[in-house]
C-alpha cells in the first residue's frame, strides 16, 4: 500500500512537470486530487484496512496529497508568472516613459521672414495683394515709367524666357499696376509679397532669387511722411521701440521723390562693422512718392490723388534680426542652418 502511494506521487508529479499550458492545469486537477483519483481510493478503502495498517497508511496517504497540493499550486503560479513575462515581453509597452515629439515640418526662415513682416503691416491696417511671378514687358518695366530701350531697365537684370517680351519679375513693383487697376479708384493700403528672381552674380549679399515685399498706399491726402512714419513704424514693430531708420535720396523711374532707406545695423549697434561696411547702417529697400504716369497707369487722377510705394527685401530683414552673414544660407538646403528656426 505505501509503495502504491509513493507510485502514486510520483506518477501525478511527473504528470503535472510536463505540463506548460495554464489551461492543462485543470485537467489534472481533476486525475490527480479529483473524486475518482487513485489517491482518493485509498482514503476510501482505508476503512477496510487493519487496525496496525490503518494509521500509517493514512498518515502517508494525507503527505501525498498535502505534497500534490502544494505542488499544484507552486506550478499554478510558476505558469501565471511565466505568461505574465512572456506578455511584458511581446508587448514590450511601459505607460511610464515620457512621450517621444513627433517629427513635425517647420516653416522656411525665408517664410517666417515673410510672414512676420505680413503681420507687421497687417497690424497697421495693410491688406495682402498676390501677384503673378511671371510677368510681361509691359508690367515690368513700361507701366512703371520706363518706355522700351529706357536706361533705368538696366537697374534689374532679368531673366527673360523663350516667349518674346516675358520673363521672371525681377521685382514685386509691376504688382502696383495690377492692384491699382482692381481697385481704382478706391483708397489703397496693400502689401504685395512674393519671389523675384535676378540673372545676379551670387554673393553673400545678393542671390538670384529672393523674397520682396512691396508696399502701396494711394489715396487723396498721401504723403512722403506717411512713408517715413510708416516705414519707421515697420522698423520699431520688427527689431523694438528704439530701432532707428534713415532715409538717403534716390532714383527710381516709378517714384518722384525717391529714396532708399536704411535700418541701424543690429550686428554692430550702429559702430560699423564688416556687414555695414562700417556705415552702422544696412540698405534694407527703395521707396517713393508714385510718380504720376503710374498712378495714371493704374487707373488714378493723378491730380486727385498721390500715394506712396516702398519695396524691402525679406531675407534681408531676416538677417538683420538673426545676424545671419550670408544670404546664400537660405536656398543651400543645409538642415544645420534651417533646423536653427
Ligand atoms: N522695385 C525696386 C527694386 O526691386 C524697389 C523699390 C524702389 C520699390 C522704390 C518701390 C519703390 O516700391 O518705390 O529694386
Amino acid at each position: 500500500m505505501v509503495s502504491d502511494l509513493d507510485q502514486i506521487e510520483q506518477t501525478a508529479l511527473e504528470a503535472l512537470g510536463s505540463i506548460q499550458e495554464e489551461s492543462a492545469l485543470e485537467t489534472w486537477r481533476v486525475a490527480h486530487l479529483g473524486r475518482s483519483a487513485p489517491l482518493m481510493q485509498v482514503f476510501d478503502q482505508l476503512g477496510k484496512l487493519s487496525k496496525e495498517e490503518r494509521p500509517i497508511i493514512g498518515r502517508r496517504a494525507n503527505e501525498v496529497k498535502r505534497a500534490l497540493e502544494a505542488a499544484y499550486t507552486q506550478r499554478f503560479n510558476d505558469l501565471r508568472q511565466a505568461a505574465l513575462l512572456r506578455s511584458i515581453q511581446l508587448e514590450r509597452l511601459d505607460v511610464t516613459l515620457p512621450g517621444r515629439a513627433l517629427p513635425i515640418g517647420r516653416l522656411h526662415p525665408a517664410n517666417i521672414s515673410v510672414r512676420t513682416v505680413i503681420r507687421a503691416f497687417a497690424d497697421m491696417g495693410f491688406q495682402v495683394y498676390r501677384s503673378p511671378e511671371v510677368e510681361t514687358d509691359e508690367f515690368n518695366f513700361g507701366l512703371l515709367n520706363m518706355p522700351p530701350h529706357h536706361p533705368a531697365r538696366d537697374m534689374w537684370d532679368t531673366f527673360y524666357t523663350n516667349m518674346p517680351n516675358v520673363s521672371l519679375r525681377p521685382h514685386t513693383s509691376p504688382g502696383q499696376i495690377h492692384v491699382m487697376r482692381t481697385y481704382a479708384p478706391e483708397p489703397i493700403r496693400a502689401i504685395l509679397p512674393g519671389m523675384c528672381y535676378r540673372y545676379e552674380q551670387i554673393s553673400a549679399r545678393k542671390e538670384t532669387q529672393f523674397n520682396q515685399i512691396e508696399v502701396l498706399a494711394v489715396g487723396e491726402n498721401i504723403t512722403m511722411s506717411d512713408l517715413k512714419g510708416t516705414i519707421a513704424d515697420l522698423a520699431r514693430r520688427l527689431y523694438g521701440p528704439d530701432m532707428r531708420t534713415r532715409f538717403r535720396a534716390a532714383y527710381f523711374p516709378f517714384t518722384e521723390p525717391s529714396a532708399e532707406y536704411d535700418f541701424e545695423c543690429l550686428l554692430c549697434g550702429g559702430k560699423g562693422c564688416a556687414v555695414c561696411a562700417g556705415t552702422g547702417w544696412l540698405e534694407i529697400g527703395g521707396c517713393g512718392m508714385v510718380h504720376p504716369i503710374v498712378l495714371q497707369n493704374g487707373g488714378y487722377d493723378p491730380l486727385k490723388f498721390t500715394g506712396f510705394a516702398a519695396g524691402l527685401g525679406t531675407e534681408r530683414i531676416m538677417m538683420l534680426k538673426h545676424r545671419i552673414e550670408d544670404i546664400r544660407y537660405f536656398w543651400a538646403n543645409d538642415m544645420r542652418f534651417l533646423e536653427q528656426f
